[in-house]
């Protein structure tokens, strides 16, 4: 039987069940007050009767007792009035009473027994009846009884038809009740259910655009319903691609193959990174907290190395409400669905920002390590904030790992060039490993930092140094040989100072192709169509280049728009048919060159669409703000071409995060050559950003390009990402780290063929 057949004879039996049972209270207690009523009336009379009876009887005036008896016999509904002697015999009765009267009821025995006033309701052949026997008395006690009957039989029919109304109106109840019920669980129960079981059809298709999510009372299981889903099919993937792996005999690796990897070299220990972006940032917003990716590579990869083996990592808090989201210890669990690694954050205050991150990180080791023509900027108060700032977050790090034996560390990037000494002098059994995220220049470029021996001291009390490329490696080993006292190891790249060891090495940073293939087209997210997707964008053309980019002058952004405007020069044809989409989300603001440099780039954009644009067409289309992963990734399904036109860059994840969207092995790579991916991924149309000529040259190869050969590339770029991926990168680091014996023993040199 359905629910709602079921619910319904349910429903039906205890609404009549109940309304019965207010009608039967109802009705009883109506009936109540009629024969209290009737026996009020007749006590009253009775009493005024027997005021005038009780002398006649006393005297024996049997006729005037009589006479008076007849007198009431019709008023209201008295049935008949009798009077009785002491010894209960029968001394006047109103005609029509005589049967009844004269076998004596049992109240009139009663009252004369008693000397007390007796009501009783009996049955008679003329119908029910109501008798009242009131004692008279005589100086010597009772010398009588006035019994009067009324009649009765009108509480019968009224209870009779007050039964007939209640069941009337218990079945008009039971109806509307039962109908507004359905009715309602129709609405609310029964359609939404419906709702959800299409959805999760749908889901479990993995339909590109399934039907909106349910909400209301079902959003709390849809929302667990997702989270399963999504780890279903992860897990789906994780063992096509096993099964993949075992047929092809590859050594890929993998989170699960990265995870098993940690646990067996860390042996118990657990993992740390420290970097000045956060993961996740908790911002304020209209539906309450949210949180948020920031833009940044260095997030991109380091974010599935922590996931994978729930380690914690220490960074910035910048989110204006990331205050309210951690615990009394500055530690927030994330992501939000499921928690899989610790965030501890640091505070900062205005003035440390300005100085640490905006001044010495930006204006100065930035500029001085990228070779694009901007002047680094060195000032004492903002060395001193660096210096500090790099205490603060040494002394946050030495905080988490106190009970941690021989802890593994991983510090991120330029803004902590201090960290590693600092770290090794209060626990010198930590292993402890710095990767530079940014090129590392020449010694003559970096010689000119008025603090180049104190950075290089600070790198070097890492176990492990780790650059994109060798040539960036040489080019530190080189800068230390000229600027400090030390021994350069060259047959095995590392530095002897001290009689501390560092590996210098090559760890190419990458995406984790796993999520970026199955997040190209995930469940929620719609997949657009070329044509929709720049519709929505309020262009229509045939080709689309992409570009995703913080606005910062080592990416080349206007030197790129530059490229477009010479290739729309060179191929009118390509004019009303070509557009290239740019996100570019501001970064690092505070700082001039930054602030002006957003402007440069809408300025050239908006300049380049003047000279071409039509109604319904424009070349460059900017979108200045930040996007999500899931914002960008159908742009990057959807482009003819990917443009990477860094000035310098030490890696470029933007380059990776194509090739490693593109599963239908489409679309082509325009690359700088001044890029550290250029090195591995020779399939993309290597440029010099400079060169506006070569840039518009590679735009129209890219487009015109042989199918085929445009197959052939990205399926081998593809390889290399997928080979090369984040796993393998933080597994060679990690491999390369653990390998060092703590306590300032001599390493045990990695076997490469462990983790090639
Ligand atoms: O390239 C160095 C780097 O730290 C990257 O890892 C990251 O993409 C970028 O700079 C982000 O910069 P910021 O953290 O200053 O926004």
């Amino acid at each position: 039987m359905r629910l709602t057949s079921r619910l319904s004879i349910a429903l039906i039996l205890s609404v009549a069940l109940v309304s019965m049972g207010i009608a039967y209270y109802q009705t009883r207690a109506q009936t109540e007050s009629m024969r209290r009523d009737l026996e009020r009336q007749s006590l009253m009379l009775g009493e005024s009767l027997a005021r005038a009876a009780e002398p006649l009887v006393v005297d024996g005036s049997n006729d005037r007792l009589q006479r008076l008896v007849e007198r009431f016999k019709d008023h209201e509904s008295v049935a008949g009035i009798a009077a009785y002697d002491g010894a209960g015999k029968l001394l006047a009765v109103t005609p029509g009473l005589a049967a009844i009267a004269n076998r004596t009821p049992k109240a009139v025995n009663e009252a004369l027994r008693n000397g007390w006033v007796r009501t009783a309701f009996l049955e008679s052949p003329a119908g029910p009846r109501h008798i009242v026997a009131l004692p008279l008395y005589d100086d010597d006690g009772v010398a009588g009884v006035l019994a009067i009957l009324h009649d009765a039989s009108y509480i019968e029919s009224r209870t009779a038809a007050l039964w007939r109304r209640a069941l009337v109106g218990v079945a008009v109840q039971t109806v509307i009740i039962v109908a507004i019920t359905l009715l309602a669980v129709r609405l609310s129960v029964r359609r939404p259910i419906l709702h959800m079981a299409q959805w999760l059809r749908d889901l479990r298709a993995g339909k590109a655009l399934p039907s909106a999510k349910p909400a209301g009372e079902f959003e709390p299981l849809a929302h667990e319903v997702t989270q399963l889903a999504s780890s279903l099919s992860e897990a789906r993937a994780a063992a096509q691609q096993e099964a993949r792996l075992r047929y092809s005999a590859e050594s890929t690796w993998t989170m699960d193959r990265l995870r098993l990897f940690v646990e067996e070299r860390l042996g118990g220990t657990r993992l740390f990174a420290v970097s000045n972006r956060e993961p996740y940032e908790h911002r304020r917003a209209s539906g309450g907290i949210q949180m948020v990716t920031p833009a940044s590579g260095l997030v991109t990869a380091l974010e599935p190395v922590l996931r994978s083996c729930d380690g914690t990592w220490v960074a910035q808090g910048t989110g204006d409400a990331d205050r309210e989201t951690v615990d009394e210890f500055d530690r927030v669990r994330v992501p939000a669905e499921p928690p899989q690694y610790t965030l501890r954050r640091v505070w900062l205050s205005r003035e440390e920002e300005r100085g640490f991150y905006y001044g010495f990180a930006n204006e100065g080791i930035w500029p001085l390590c990228h070779i694009a023509h901007t002047r680094p900027i060195f000032r004492a108060e903002d060395w001193q904030a660096y210096r500090e700032v790099n205490r603060k977050f040494a002394e946050a790090l030495l905080d988490e790992i106190a009970p941690d034996a021989s802890p593994v560390v991983l510090v991120q990037d330029y803004h902590f060039a201090l960290l590693p000494a600092m770290i090794k002098e209060q626990r010198p059994d930590a292993r402890v490993a710095i990767f530079w995220h940014i090129p590392w220049p020449n010694p003559e470029a970096f010689g000119i930092c008025p603090w180049q021996r104190e950075l290089l001291e600070g790198l070097l009390g890492a176990d492990v140094a780790g650059f994109h490329i060798q040539a960036h490696c040489n080019n530190f080993l080189e800068t230390v040989d000229r600027a400090l006292e030390s021994r350069i190891e060259w047959e095995r790249f590392a530095v002897n100072r001290a009689g501390h060891l560092t590996l210098v090495r090559p760890f190419a940073i990458s995406v984790s192709t796993d999520c970026a293939e199955s997040a190209a087209r995930p469940a929620g997210l719609p997949h657009l169509e070329r044509a929709s997707l720049l519709a929505r964008l309020g262009v229509r053309a045939t080709y689309m280049g992409v570009g995703v980019d913080r606005i910062d002058y080592t990416k080349g952004i206007p030197e790129r728009f530059r490229g477009i405007e010479a290739f729309l020069e060179n191929c009118p044809s390509y004019r009303g048919r070509f557009t290239f989409v740019q996100v570019a989300s501001p970064s690092r603001t505070l700082i001039a060159r930054y602030h002006d440099l957003i402007h440069e780039v809408e300025n050239e954009a908006e300049r380049i669409n003047r000279r071409f644009q039509t109604a319904n067409w424009r070349p460059i289309v900017l979108l200045t703000r930040q996007h999500s992963h899931q914002e960008i990734l159908p742009l990057y399904c959807a482009a003819d071409l990917c443009m990477v036109t860094s000035l310098h860059d030490g890696m470029n994840l933007v380059a990776k995060e194509f090739v490693a969207a593109r599963d239908d092995e489409q679309g082509a790579l325009i690359l700088s050559r001044f890029a550290g991916a250029s090195y591995e991924l020779p399939d993309a149309l290597m440029v010099n950003p400079y060169d506006t000529g070569e840039l518009a040259n590679a735009i129209r190869r890219a487009l015109e390009m042989p199918a085929r050969e445009r197959t052939e590339r990205m399926r081998r770029m593809r390889a290399v990402v997928r080979e090369r991926n984040i796993y393998r990168w933080a597994a060679n680091l990690i491999g390369e780290l653990c390998a060092v014996r703590p306590q300032s023993e001599p390493p045990l040199l990695q076997d490469p063929a462990e983790v090639a």
